[in-house]
């Protein structure tokens, strides 16, 4: 009766030894209670509402070199493109007024975009659009400049950890560390942004031992958003010649996370999409409840190339939104254009907290 599922179900939470077991003996029976469980599990907590935000990626330059990424520094075969910030202003006021009211400002990482200028571009978008929350995703950044973004108004962060497995994050990402990678997540928790983590399924090298660290990892950090993807070669790196993840590995992933962290805000990823044409209706029935689309016109968004295959199409605002819309209740949820804050994240307690400084470490210990 006291299986290491139910048990899962029950508490969420088990050891690595447990979760281990879980995915080396995973048959479809096993399987099929999974996905039921998950999906009373978000239903408890967020019934069937999905939410909606908009994504601006804004530069496709990148001073990393992640083996997997297109984006990586030594791709020459990519177009390259920065957006201005009147730009990225002008999207998200659209999105605003097709009813958006959460903004993803992602790039890669871009020195191009100073503090000073990502502090214009994070206020101007406040002023512009006063009720949504603002997500960033741009990489690795000092605490001190986390900081600013959080005091320009900045809500939320998302730095995937990519794997918490460090012999394989070591050999995907030169020159980049684990260990800095999780100091960054944790300082941008200390900070006060919603912050979120999250991994790719499928790198070469990984089984079900280094996803075990991932959950782990996951379950400590505590993170209130998880993005959660299969890699998706692409042609121009490193990775080539691997084979692609696999939609039925992440969505178990994505199941697990959801035992794991109830409450956590999980986007249907678009790398998802990429595998099967039913990826997002499989990824909100694993638990999944966000959703992001993309503002930028279609002839910027082809040039966002993390990975090939990406779906393209024509349609853009309105009709985006509104097939969108019409895909997300025919599977049988219901749509939320709110800005979908995490259960635990309170705006008025948080934000008072930004004004006692910079709070990195040498400030804290002098006083
Ligand atoms: N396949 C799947 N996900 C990828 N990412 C980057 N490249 C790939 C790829 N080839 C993911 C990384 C990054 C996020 C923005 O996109 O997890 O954090
Ligand atoms: Fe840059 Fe992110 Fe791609 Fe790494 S995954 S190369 S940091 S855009």
């Amino acid at each position: 009766m006291e299986t290491p599922l139910k048990k899962l179900y029950q508490t969420n939470s088990l050891t690595g030894e447990e979760l281990l077991y879980l995915l080396n003996n995973l048959d479809p029976g096993t399987e099929k209670l999974l996905f039921s469980l998950t999906h009373q599990t978000r239903k408890k907590y967020y019934g069937r509402k999905v939410y909606l935000r908009g994504l601006v990626e804004f530069s496709n330059y990148c001073r990393q070199n992640c083996l997997y990424c297109g984006l990586r520094r030594d791709n020459r075969h990519i177009s390259r493109y920065r957006l201005r910030r009147e730009e990225i202003w002008h999207l998200c006021q659209r999105g605003y007024r097709l009813g958006f009211r959460t903004f993803v400002l992602q790039s890669g990482e871009d020195p191009y975009y100073t503090d000073e200028l990502l502090e214009d571009i994070i206020a101007g978008l406040k002023e512009r659009c006063p009720e949504a929350a603002v997500t960033l995703s741009l990489g690795e950044k000092s605490r001190q400049s986390y900081h600013r973004y959080y005091a320009a108004g900045a809500d939320r962060y998302l730095l995937r950890h990519e794997t918490a497995a460090g012999h394989l994050y070591a050999g995907l990402h030169p020159g980049m560390s684990l260990q800095n990678r999780q100091k960054c997540l944790q300082d941008l928790k200390a900070i006060g942004y919603q912050v979120g983590a999250g991994f790719i399924v499928g790198l070469p090298g990984q089984g079900n031992r280094e996803l075990v660290a991932d959950l782990l990892y996951l379950k400590e950090l505590q993170p209130h958003m998880v993005g959660i993807g299969p890699l998706i070669v692409h042609p121009d790196t490193p990775l080539k010649d691997c084979p692609n993840g696999t939609s039925k590995k992440t969505l178990i992933c994505l199941a697990l996370t959801r035992l794991l962290l109830p409450e956590a805000l999980l986007p249907a990823t678009t790398a998802l999409n990429v595998l099967s044409p039913t990826g997002l209706e499989r990824g909100l029935a694993a638990g999944a409840n966000v959703v992001m689309l993309n503002l930028a016109p279609a002839s910027v968004r082809v040039k966002y190339e993390l990975y090939k295959g990406r779906v393209q199409d024509d349609l853009e605002g309105q009709a985006l939104l509104e097939r969108m819309k019409a895909r997300i209740l025919r599977a049988g949820f219901a749509v939320d254009m709110g800005r979908g804050d995490h259960p635990d994240w309170t705006d008025q307690e948080k934000r008072g907290a930004v004004e006692n400084g910079p709070g990195n470490d040498e400030v804290k210990a002098n006083g």
